[in-house]
């Protein structure tokens, strides 16, 4: 691939801009400085620096974040931070988009990505993906709510019934399940449905992907994910 495509392709700007670039000394392959427009890279393995920042050459990107609290998952954040200010320029000239939403007040697991595949085989309410939450609780969590959250609740302006599973009471006033869907706020209103309130919630994993499996990022940190870690994601049970 030519040198200044490659560099388009990672989020670099413009064809001219990438063209400036290379002209003007910036760009590095292998530690080599490559100052020729008709340069060709072999796109296999390949390490290089622009301004002297090291990058790996990635088709797409696939990132996991530990979002912290007062982040919202919007471009357009009006009254926290942007949970996209984590990411340089260049990710996010590649349209890097949050595989679903956690809310701004949420913590945990938030996957990113510029592959729409990847982003519907997750999101798609057909293909059930599991995410577990962890929560604390206004009220003790009671086994009538338990059974009620297992057995499912409907919600309002949302068809079908929602329910949890492998709902366990962790505290008297801290809870965990899974759900297999994603409509807004899904997880708060299934508890208020219930008659019980969710102080603090916390996404623990997608699919088969824990915290834990991501050597338990610590909160504002992100990694980009390996090929088991991105299918892991996709998995439903083991
Ligand atoms: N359910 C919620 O209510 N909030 C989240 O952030 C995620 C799931």
């Amino acid at each position: 691939m030519l040198l200044e495509k490659m560099l388009q392709s990672q989020g670099f700007g413009s064809r001219k801009y990438c063209q400036q670039l290379i002209k003007s000394g910036a760009v590095q392959i292998h530690g080599e400085l490559i100052d020729n427009l008709k340069y060709k890279v072999n796109l296999d393995q390949l390490a290089f620096q622009v301004y002297g920042q090291n990058y790996v050459y990635r088709e797409k990107v696939y990132i996991a974040l530990h979002k912290p609290k007062g982040y919202e998952c919007s471009h357009q954040a009006t009254h926290h931070f942007s949970v996209f200010e984590f990411f340089d320029d260049a990710l996010m000239n590649r349209g890097l988009q949050c595989v679903g939403r956690l809310d701004q007040d949420t913590t945990g697991l938030l996957l990113l990505t510029d592959d729409g595949q990847f982003l519907q085989a997750l999101t798609h309410p057909k293909k059930h993906v599991p995410k577990v939450y962890e929560m604390y609780t206004a009220d003790d969590v009671t086994d009538a709510q338990l059974q009620q959250l297992e057995l499912g609740v409907e919600l309002r302006n949302e068809n079908g019934i929602f329910a949890a599973t492998e709902a366990m009471r962790l505290a008297e006033k801290q809870l965990r399940f899974t759900v297999h869907q994603g409509v807004y706020h899904q997880v708060k209103r299934m508890v208020a449905a219930v008659g019980n309130k969710v102080e603090q919630l916390h996404r623990a994993q997608i699919g088969q992907l824990g915290l834990e499996q991501l050597n338990h990022l610590a909160e504002g940190e992100w990694v980009y994910l390996t090929e088991a870690q991105i299918e892991l994601a996709k998995q439903r049970a083991e």
